[in-house]
């Protein structure tokens, strides 16, 4: 099947409004590229919930910070191309940064709740205003359906959740489960920047959130279990960010017994900065 790529707005529409008029509904699967395994579950996932799946391609340059280098971020355009027919998608949206930032642009998307968690956006402050601000236009231009994202990115989940919700935009935000490589480390385009050591490391980020899990499960304090997690992974040479329990929703600290808990992770392995979260 050939794939058809639109790079602005007005094709988009145009392509979009043909499927609409014969009554069918589209899936949107929002993503930078670099494209794996992880990815098109995520189109899988989409074919099950709607009839057309559109896949979105953007490097986005408003969730970059200053220190975190635009330019190095991977790019494999015929490679997405050809994974993606693969997966008989009929659309990808690949605009150029002007369909999408146009001169004059001047609006932003800010995000409080679950963005303001002290978690990703402790360490990235510019993140997750840059996420909703793209995502929310990807979301109108596009206006599908359903919107699938990964659990990988488990606070970017609950923060377009509540962006769509809060703009009343009639999309269903479908979190979609992590996928893993066989010894349990999540798929990540970061992936490729391990060493060979630390790829094999790498996989005690899962294995320690497993554990604390398991201790939770059995009635460990959740503190003293994440904290013996944060620990370990330091002993084996990770810098860690966090690792911590959270409202599996709004992502603030647990308050009751029998709330339903996320446990979410970031690290430092090297120079690669791992992430990584399951449930309770
Ligand atoms: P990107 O990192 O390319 O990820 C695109 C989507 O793929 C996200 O929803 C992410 O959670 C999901 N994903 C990544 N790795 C996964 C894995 N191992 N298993 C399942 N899903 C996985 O996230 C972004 O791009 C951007 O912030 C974006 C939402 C596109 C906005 O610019």
């Amino acid at each position: 099947m050939t794939v058809k790529i639109v790079r602005n707005v007005a094709s988009l529409r145009r392509e979009i409004s043909q499927w609409k008029i014969q009554g069918l509904t589209i899936a949107v699967v929002p993503t930078m590229g670099a494209l794996h395994e992880g990815h098109l579950d995520l189109v899988r996932e989409g074919f099950k919930h709607a009839d057309r799946v559109v896949v979105t391609i953007f490097v986005n340059p408003k969730q970059f910070g200053v220190n975190e280098d635009l330019s190095r971020y991977p790019r494999d355009e015929e490679g997405d191309i050809e994974k993606l027919a693969a997966e008989n998608v009929p659309m990808i949206y690949a605009p150029t940064p002007d369909s999408i930032y146009p001169p004059g642009f001047s609006s932003s998307v800010h995000m409080e709740g679950p963005a303001m968690a002290g978690l990703e956006d402790k360490f990235r402050p510019h993140f997750f205003d840059g996420v909703a601000t793209v995502v929310s236009k990807l979301f109108i231009q596009t206006g599908a359906n359903y919107a699938m994202f990964g659990e990988k990115d488990y606070q970017q989940l609950q923060v377009v959740t509540r962006m769509a919700k809060d703009l009343d935009i009639p999309i269903e935000v479908v979190g979609c489960q992590t996928r893993r490589e066989e010894d349990g480390l999540a798929m990540s385009s970061r992936n490729r920047y391990l060493s060979k050591t630390e790829r094999q490391q790498a996989t005690a980020i899962y294995k320690n959130l497993m554990q604390a899990a398991e201790k939770i499960r059995s009635g460990v304090n959740q503190q003293t279990a994440t904290r013996a997690a944060s620990r370990s992974l330091t002993t084996l040479g990770f810098k860690v960010d966090y690792v911590t329990a959270r409202n599996a929703e709004t992502l603030a600290v647990p308050q009751d017994e029998g709330e339903p808990l996320r446990l979410i992770a970031a690290a430092w392995l090297g120079k690669t900065r791992l992430i990584d979260n399951i449930g309770v």
